[in-house]
């Protein structure tokens, strides 16, 4: 049995992902491709809820390591649980977030140290790593204003321009590092060119498989 792909899809807040993502699983499902869609963190009950404790905003400071280890807990169950069984069993698998979000979100915009992350990174992933992974870039200040409309925020979307532009920078400098790897779509073309630029991408990737 051939391992399926793994597609992660990543950007800063309001740059289309939920919407783009329906996209690209009618792209895949209309190829015949049988797909498991998840998100991170979360993604099995057990992750879900550490999503919960992460994004619920509350008065006590959470520190920033164990703001990262709790991440990297809940990506070891959603991996070994539900990733990993699922690429065994020849689907692919498109998530929403993956191990780019904890180096652009902890490593940029909190500023924890690289090295650290990357070890974290070895110790639950092994030499798993994303077959290909969408960047969806907007300007901070437009996918802020998007993603305000969508009522109360986060506790990460109430954090600065300066932290959202740091998360941005990372992740376009981990996608010139590692080209082979990323595609960078601009997200704040009209949607039409946006789903053009997806289906030039998804059909490339099925024809390549
Ligand atoms: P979402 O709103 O895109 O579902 O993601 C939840 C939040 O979690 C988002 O603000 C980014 C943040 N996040 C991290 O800070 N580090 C990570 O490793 C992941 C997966 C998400």
């Amino acid at each position: 049995m051939q391992r399926g792909k793994f597609i992660t899809i990543e950007g800063t807040e309001g740059v289309g992902k939920t919407t783009n993502i329906e996209f690209i699983t009618d792209c895949l499902s209309g190829h015949g491709v049988e797909l498991l869609v998840t998100r991170e963190p979360g993604g099995t009950p057990l992750a879900e809820e550490v999503r919960q404790l992460l994004l619920a905003r509350r008065d006590e400071a959470v520190d920033e390591t164990a703001e990262l280890l709790l991440m990297f807990a809940a990506r070891a169950q959603h991996l070994n649980r539900l990733i990993l069984p699922a690429l065994e069993a020849g689907k692919w698998v498109l998530c929403d977030r993956f191990t780019d979000a904890t180096y652009a979100y902890q490593g940029g915009g909190r500023g924890l140290d690289m090295a650290k992350i990357a070890q974290l990174e070895n110790l639950v992933q092994g030499s798993l790593r994303p077959d290909l992974t969408i960047v969806l870039d907007i300007e901070v200040q437009r996918g802020l204003a998007r993603a305000r409309q969508r009522g109360r925020p986060d506790r990460f979307e109430t954090e600065t321009v300066r932290f959202f532009e740091q998360v941005r920078a990372t992740y376009l400098s981990r996608a010139a590092q590692s080209p082979e790897r990323y595609r960078i779509i601009d997200a704040g073309q009209p949607l039409k060119q946006v789903q053009t630029d997806l289906k030039a991408l998804t059909d490339n990737l099925v024809s390549n498989n």
